[in-house]
């Protein structure tokens, strides 16, 4: 299952975080603004409780989010969505899954996780901007369940079929909300048209 978020918004930010003239100042500001708007959809059916606020002028009856969300950068590249997240939901808890991609086998490695006790009851958002062959989210969400967590989303800004198809054989349950969904991968593993590599392009280290 995933959605993708059709949007002239958000296809133009798209045509300007895809370029290669774009630095990694103005990369950081576009993931940020592209976050904003797949989150927005991706909470769309948090849980939310009733309650009553005084108005200047008489008492409103408004609902208000009653659930931890737990977001959960993809170190690096996922940090570059972090502050669009929390944008939306200030009051959202971050644990922290650290992985890379083998250059040569393209699978990934984990070298850190860390996360907050209500992971296990709440919602774990996973944020990453590349869903490549998937191995990495797979992985990532293999770590969640591992320690617990039980309700999972995917938030990405690219992801290639064989990523979107990876990730739903192995965990069907989780929704996967992407910006957009390009054409395959190339032989060394990376998304066509794609944006080329996603942490390097962000953090300047390209
Ligand atoms: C990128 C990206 C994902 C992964 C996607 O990270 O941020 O985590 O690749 O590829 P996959 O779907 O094929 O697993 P990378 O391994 O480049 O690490 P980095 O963020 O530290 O640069
Ligand atoms: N990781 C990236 O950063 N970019 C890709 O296209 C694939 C994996």
């Amino acid at each position: 299952m995933h959605v993708k978020i059709d949007h002239p918004c958000v296809q133009h930010k798209l045509a300007l975080i895809r370029n290669i003239e774009t630095g990694h100042k103005k990369f950081r500001e576009l993931a940020t603004e592209i976050t904003e708007f797949v989150c927005y959809e991706a909470l769309k059916n948090v849980n939310t409780r009733e309650v009553e606020v005084q108005t200047p002028i008489e008492v409103a009856t408004c609902r208000m989010i009653d659930h931890d969300i737990v977001v959960v950068p993809v170190l690096r590249a996922g940090i570059g969505m972090l502050e669009g997240i929390l944008e939306l939901v200030p009051t959202a808890r971050v644990g922290f899954v650290g992985l890379y991609r083998d250059e040569e086998t393209k699978l990934p490695v984990a070298y850190y996780e860390r996360f907050p006790p209500q992971a296990k009851s709440g919602t774990c958002i996973i944020i990453d901007p590349m869903l490549a062959t998937g191995g990495s989210a797979v992985a990532t969400v293999d770590i969640l369940k591992l320690w617990g967590v039980s309700s999972i989303k995917f938030v990405g800004i690219i992801g290639a079929p064989e990523g979107i198809e990876n990730l739903n054989k192995h965990h069907p349950e989780v929704m996967i909300h992407l910006a957009a969904v390009d054409e395959k991968l190339n032989e060394r593993g990376y998304i066509l048209p794609g944006l080329g590599d996603a942490g390097d392009r962000q953090f300047g280290t390209g």
